[in-house]
């Protein structure tokens, strides 16, 4: 496991970037706005299967080992997910929310997919330095990767992304020339970045202390056992926090609003 919170985030930015070339010209294009030049990462967002092997337990041990801190716990019942945070005692550093889906919740033949691809997974290659942005560990066809993304859009997106930042996310509070999240927003559509429009642009807003807006995702060739495709791959986030009535800025997530960000890997 990486020794050092900033050298883990350097892995796994540049792997994000990868598949993910709009993020690294919307922070160019932010990096303009912010006096600093400098973009702070609010959190990255991170997915698993709930089997024992890969489970989040097994991706928040690369975390507790620098420090990081378990905070909130999620349920997105209707995308058979239970998620969680964690916030590094330097409030600098990015927080993580980590998800992992329950794949006993899907049909047999999903479970039957999923459990063939996670039996792939070399022994100890959870604790690896890179695990984080590793990639996939299994071979899977095209056929069951149209299986899975026709049941779950997530388990789709593991079986052909497996482990990588799902998404990094702008802290809007930082920006030096921005205030606010709509400014953003309006920024990145004069530019031609398409945002995910789930549920409005902005999810949440002052009242529940984080308002969250996202770009749709890249599109990227996946590779598979019998081939390539092009599928969404990851997304940029925008993330904007209020005050709460101790004057503290608010540090958790907001399960309705996370509900739709997941949205930002649909097919379009
Ligand atoms: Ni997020």
């Amino acid at each position: 496991m990486h020794k050092n919170v900033d050298s883990l985030f350097a892995g796994l930015w540049a792997n994000y970037v990868e598949i993910t070339p709009s993020a690294d010209k919307i922070h160019a294009l932010l990096s303009k706005t912010s006096k600093s030049m400098d973009i702070v990462n609010d959190h990255i967002a991170l997915r698993t299967f709930d089997c024992e092997k890969v489970n989040l337990s097994k991706l928040a041990a690369h975390f507790l080992s620098l420090g990081y801190e378990q905070k909130g716990d999620y349920d997105f019942a209707a995308k058979k997910l239970t998620a969680q945070h964690f916030e590094h005692p330097n409030p600098n550093q990015p927080k993580v929310f980590i998800s992992e889906l329950r794949v006993a919740e899907l049909s047999n033949q999903a479970q039957r997919i999923i459990h063939k691809m996670v039996e792939q997974v070399a022994e100890g290659a959870t604790t690896a330095d890179d695990f984080l942005y590793s990639g996939t560990h299994w071979n899977v066809t095209k056929d069951d990767y149209r299986t899975l993304v026709h049941e779950s859009e997530y388990a789709g997106w593991m079986a052909a992304w497996g482990y990588r930042a799902n998404h990094f996310t702008v802290s809007v509070n930082h920006l030096s020339h921005i205030e606010e999240l709509a400014e953003v927003n309006s920024l990145l559509k004069q530019h031609g970045f398409v945002l995910n429009s789930s549920g409005g642009e902005i999810k949440g807003g002052a009242e529940v202390y984080l308002a969250q807006s996202s770009t749709m995702a890249d599109h990227a060739n996946a590779q598979f056992s019998d081939g390539e495709l092009s599928i969404p791959s990851c997304f940029y986030e925008f993330a904007q926090r209020y005050e709460m009535n101790n004057g503290q800025l608010y540090q958790g997530f907001v399960a309705a609003s996370a509900d739709k960000i997941f949205e930002s890997t649909n097919q379009n």
